[in-house]
């Protein structure tokens, strides 16, 4: 029998991640089935717990159960630690083991644009989950300083506090959205105001050369004042494949190629 993987989470219809994942597999040589799981809200735990009870191989977490797949995870890699937050589970030596791939998925769809993260500025709107997953990553791959820009300033400050001992490498430093200025080599939207179409105004004071949007198939305020700058942009497709490879990843010990699926 082909290994079993699913994706869980509560709402799961809109979830690409299984077609991903066949195309990963197809493109690889490996045999799998990866479905959709909808776990009720009060009964995640179970759902996971029955799915590798019944042999499967791995699962990927979505909204809203990433903090309950992390707070469930026996073992926990650093980053998944640092970000809080799992959505990549397996079964290791009868433990269940949590990663964070959202990360890596980012920095994975930033360098197949060519955008260089060596040494950058980066500029990350929004301190909720989605930038606590990202930090570290980033540091990793070489950002030196991460100004976070949030509407509540004491949540980007917080965030701050809670991430700085994990990236001594590199300055953190929190601002309110009406403090958006200076020079950036990328700048990140992270905030949910995309799905919700809510608009975030750029100031001219706030210069960059990048623009990134995590959200994707939205309509976009923030990649609208980009497009109307000419400066170079993405939407958040790259980072959704970039994940979801770099899960494949841990759980059949091949990489696939980003750009082979963009
Ligand atoms: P996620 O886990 O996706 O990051 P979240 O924790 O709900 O979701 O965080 C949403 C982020 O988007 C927050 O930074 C939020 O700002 P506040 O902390 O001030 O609430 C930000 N956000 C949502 N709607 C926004 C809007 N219309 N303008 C600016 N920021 C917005």
């Amino acid at each position: 029998m082909s290994k079993q993987f699913a994706v869980i989470g509560n709402p799961i219809e809109q979830s690409r991640s299984p077609e991903l994942h066949h195309a990963f597999a197809e493109k690889t040589g490996i045999a799998l089935q990866y479905s959709k799981r909808l776990a009720p809200l009060d009964g995640f735990q179970h759902s996971v717990q029955s799915f590798f009870d019944q042999g499967g191989s791995g699962m990927n977490v979505t909204v809203p159960f990433k903090e309950q797949a992390y707070s469930m995870s026996s073992v926990l890699t650093e980053r998944a630690r640092i970000a809080g937050a799992v959505n990549t589970l397996w079964m290791e030596n009868g433990q269940l083991h949590g990663d964070n791939t959202d990360g890596q998925g980012l920095v994975y769809a930033i360098q197949a644009l060519g955008w260089n993260l060596d040494q950058t500025d980066i500029l990350i709107i929004g301190a909720g989950g989605a930038t606590r997953g990202v930090i570290y990553p980033l540091v990793q791959a070489g950002a030196k300083k991460i100004v976070i820009a949030n509407r509540t300033l004491s949540r980007a400050e917080q965030l701050i506090a809670d991430l700085k001992d994990a990236v001594p490498g590199a300055e953190l430093i929190a601002c309110g959205l009406d403090q958006l200025n200076g020079q950036f080599d990328i700048v990140i939207n992270a905030t949910s105001a995309s799905l919700s179409g809510d608009a975030l105004v750029l100031p001219d004071t706030l210069q960059f050369q990048h623009a990134y949007e995590m959200a994707y198939g939205k309509p976009s305020s923030f990649l609208n004042q980009a497009k109307a700058r000419g400066v170079a942009h993405s939407e958040g497709f790259g980072m959704l494949v970039g994940q979801a490879i770099e899960s494949f990843s841990i759980w059949n010990g091949i990489k696939p190629e980003l750009k082979d699926f963009l």
